[in-house]
């Protein structure tokens, strides 16, 4: 397939607390802010944002933008979203304005928990990208990281992100109670796109992850999350697939956020899926709360990889 998406671009979220956004993604995350009138603007690397955070009257992801890498291959999936039944709206020039980028066309996401944006040239800042917390992220040509969705039709995922926006499979996990999660690249990053029906779950974006360089930022935002800036979901532990070794944290839009390093990198010449029995090697205990909350009610955030209640 020659027309596929590139790289994970942005995500746009929508907050009832842009105070606490701005705390989180700066201390813990260290992720540098830039303040506009109306949302506040995030970067990791050159691009003039990764998050686009909006004050509102609900907490979540409002879309999540894929780079496609240039206006041929916009058409090109536009179109084969719309032969596969997609309704899909070309934006006009005031929504590529907001968004920084050239051009994108929008649908909804087949469970319809936000929109799914395709983009082309999001625009480089003219200032430095300087972390407040001296992380650097790795993002070049694998893009802003991964994101986790529980979803209620995985064939429909499938189709969707596979047959027609190109995503090639990275490998499978069996969850421990049934079903498994799927893992798709559209880069050298192991996975940016996984997806999993998770029985119980609340549907949706669980955890966006983002990968720095050095263990030496894992450990002090870890640290931080320990003596309370966020809540904790799961410890520090080492991924089975991608190798990735994180921990995950509540953003303040309750979704997670997965913080790693050393995640490893695909070369599609030589890859082949493969598919394991666990998602960690070690670590990644889930906090006694969310055990907890997760009995009582089926509204967690966090994937159900973690192999029962430990
Ligand atoms: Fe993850």
């Amino acid at each position: 397939m020659d027309a596929s998406v590139k790289a994970l671009g942005y995500v746009v979220i929508e907050t009832t607390d842009p105070q606490a956004w701005l705390e989180f993604g700066t201390r813990v995350l260290g992720l540098q802010a830039v303040q506009e009138e109306d949302r506040l603007l995030m970067r990791m690397d050159d691009f003039v944002y990764r998050l686009d955070v909006r004050s509102g009257s609900e907490d979540g992801i409002v879309a999540i933008g894929w780079d496609v890498g240039d206006a041929a291959t916009l058409s090109e999936l536009s179109a084969r979203l719309t032969a596969a039944g997609y309704a899909v709206e070309q934006a006009d020039s005031a929504k590529a304005r907001e968004r920084q980028v050239d051009a994108l066309a929008i649908f909804r996401d087949p469970d319809d928990q936000m929109d799914v944006e395709l983009y082309w040239a999001l625009r480089k800042s003219n200032n430095l990208f300087v972390s407040p917390t001296g992380a650097n992220f790795v993002t070049d040509g694998v893009g802003l990281g991964h994101v986790f969705q529980a979803v209620s039709d995985e064939a429909a995922y499938r189709r969707l992100y596979m047959d027609i926006l190109g995503f090639r499979l990275s490998d499978h996990i069996d969850f421990p109670n049934g079903g498994q999660g799927v893992f798709l690249h559209c880069n050298s990053r192991h996975h940016s796109m996984a997806f999993g029906q998770l029985a119980g779950r609340k549907l949706g974006i669980g955890h966006i992850m983002m990968e720095v360089s050095d263990l030496e930022i894992v450990g002090r935002a870890y640290d931080k999350v320990l003596d309370g800036a966020a809540p904790l979901f799961s410890s520090l532990g080492k991924h089975t697939n991608d190798k990735m070794t994180s921990f995950y944290c509540g953003s303040p839009s309750a979704f997670g956020i997965e913080y790693g390093t050393g995640g490893i990198v695909i070369d599609d010449d030589v890859w082949r899926p493969t598919r394991y029995s666990e998602a960690h090697y070690w670590g990644h205990h889930r906090s006694p709360e969310r055990i907890v909350s997760e009995s009582v009610t089926p509204s967690s955030s966090e994937p159900a990889l973690t192999a029962g209640a430990r």
